[in-house]
């Protein structure tokens, strides 16, 4: 079996590639929507033909959320190579404030900037972009050789971006079917544009949103204002004291399973040369803001935070009304490392809201989502190979480094499926996930497709 050959033909397809992308993106699958159901089960769909067109035995599985997609593919006969399972997700995250967006966002176009072409749409990057690089490494693979040079199980969520509410019971009734030698999960970053890099611990992720009631009803503010219970001060006050001078998070017992990483990994991490002030500077900032003793590298890798997503309450729309409100509510989320414990964490924090309430003020909670950190072990063989394969395709050699995000399927493919999981995708810090105006830049898409091409090759 020849790469060279693939190489090629991944160079001259790849027109082709953009195209069959450009029909994914146009499905507007947003999943925390329940409006865009329909277009979430359409993406399913056209995923499942994408992979039948390959050869490979795919079809859609229902679940009491949006569907997952499963494939199969068998390796050449008598072939000892390992047996891969690949994991992308199709849902994409909502696009408002929609007038933020420059275009369409499920009207992909290519656009030329000053660091090369990208490709604009929600989805690009996080995650059709990423997972349609591993597709079309494959159908490159299989137009050359004829067959894939491994078995392939291919497996596609479509509730990533909601707190993957399916995917425990899914995967527990699916051991048998999903199990493999080690899984490979196309969802996160490049380390900056001329290197790759390959994550082995992604942080946790606990979601909380919290609503504060004080009076039955609004109020004018100039009648009852003084003797009324104001949600949104009691709200505020309880905000800003879940964070201490030093930037350390309030909750009792919040750092309980946080460890200190270990010197050699330490010394590793300094050694990328992360360059923290244009990380900051790109995006109009220039002080780190997290916990005072600690450096960037580890707020974002190894520390947990706390962080407020949003806030509402009273008047917040055109001109100005005194009304002193109700209620009051906030979206709350952890991002967790070691081994906190995101149930025990979410009594802590209703606990300690719970003790500061006033008299007259209750609070109701509802959960987003709890899962724990995970961390990769990298003593698989597969591990290097693949560091080998990308240190090939891009400038500069690939590391092993640490992501600020969650991916709740990582750490489940071990828990629940008992295999090691690779994460390695081509997004850029710049790709705008989840923000307005979401882009992938043509060479993550190119250059991707072309490393999966090389990774199929070394670990086959
Ligand atoms: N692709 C991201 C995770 C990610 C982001 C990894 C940046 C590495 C770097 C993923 O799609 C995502 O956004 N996950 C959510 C999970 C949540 C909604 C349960 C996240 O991290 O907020
Ligand atoms: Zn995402």
């Amino acid at each position: 079996m020849s790469l060279d050959a693939v190489l090629s033909r991944i160079d001259a397809n790849l027109p082709d590639a953009t195209e069959r992308l450009f029909e994914l993106l146009r499905i507007p699958s947003i999943s925390t929507d329940p409006d865009y159901k329909d277009a979430c089960d359409t993406a399913a769909d056209w995923l499942v033909a994408d992979l039948q067109s390959l050869g490979v035995t795919a079809s859609k599985r229902q679940t009491p959320g949006h569907p997952m997609v499963v494939g199969h593919f068998d390796g050449p006969k008598g072939s000892d190579a390992p047996h891969l399972l690949f994991y992308g997700h199709y849902d994409v995250q909502p696009v408002d404030p929609l007038d933020l967006w420059d275009r369409d966002p499920f009207d992909p176009q290519i656009e030329e900037t000053a660091n090369g072409p990208v490709i604009r749409a929600r989805g690009s990057s996080d995650d059709k972009g990423q997972l349609m690089t591993f597709i079309e490494a494959c159908r490159a693979w299989i137009a050359v050789n004829g067959t894939l040079p491994c078995a392939i199980t291919f497996f596609f969520e479509g509730e990533e971006e909601s707190g993957s509410p399916s995917l425990v019971p899914f995967l527990e009734a699916s051991r048998d079917e999903l199990r493999a030698d080690v899984a490979l999960i196309c969802d996160t970053g490049l380390f900056d544009s001329r290197a790759p890099a390959i994550v082995t611990r992604l942080r946790g992720l606990l979601g909380e949103e919290l609503t504060i009631t004080g009076a039955s009803k609004d109020l004018h503010s100039g009648m009852f204002g003084g003797p009324a219970i104001n949600p949104i001060r009691v709200l505020s006050r309880i905000i800003a004291g879940l964070h201490d001078d030093t930037g350390r998070v309030t909750v009792p017992h919040f750092y309980d399973g946080v460890p200190e990483v270990a010197a050699d990994i330490m010394a590793q991490w300094q050694g990328l040369g992360f360059d923290h002030q244009s990380f900051l500077g790109d995006v109009g900032l220039s002080t780190p803001a997290g916990e005072q003793d600690r450096t960037p590298l580890e707020m974002i890798w190894s520390r947990p935070t706390c962080e407020v997503n949003g806030i509402s309450g009273g008047y917040t729309g055109k001109g100005f009304k005194t009304v002193l409100p109700s209620q009051a509510s906030a979206k709350i989320s952890f991002r967790l490392v070691g081994t906190q414990d995101p149930l025990a964490i979410r009594e802590n924090f209703r606990a300690l809201v719970r003790s500061q309430l006033p008299p007259d003020c209750t609070v109701t909670f509802s959960g987003h989502g709890a899962s724990a950190a995970s961390t990769m072990a990298t003593d698989h063989p597969a591990f290097e190979a693949a560091r080998t394969a990308l240190s090939e395709e891009w400038p500069d050699p690939a590391a092993y480094v640490g992501a600020g995000g969650s991916i709740p399927v990582a750490g489940h493919f071990k828990g629940i499926l008992g295999m090691d999981a690779m994460l390695i995708g081509f997004g850029r810090d710049d790709d705008q996930i989840h923000s307005p105006n979401e882009k992938y830049d043509m060479e993550s898409f190119h250059k991707g497709i072309r490393s999966w091409a090389r990774i199929l090759d070394a670990l086959a």
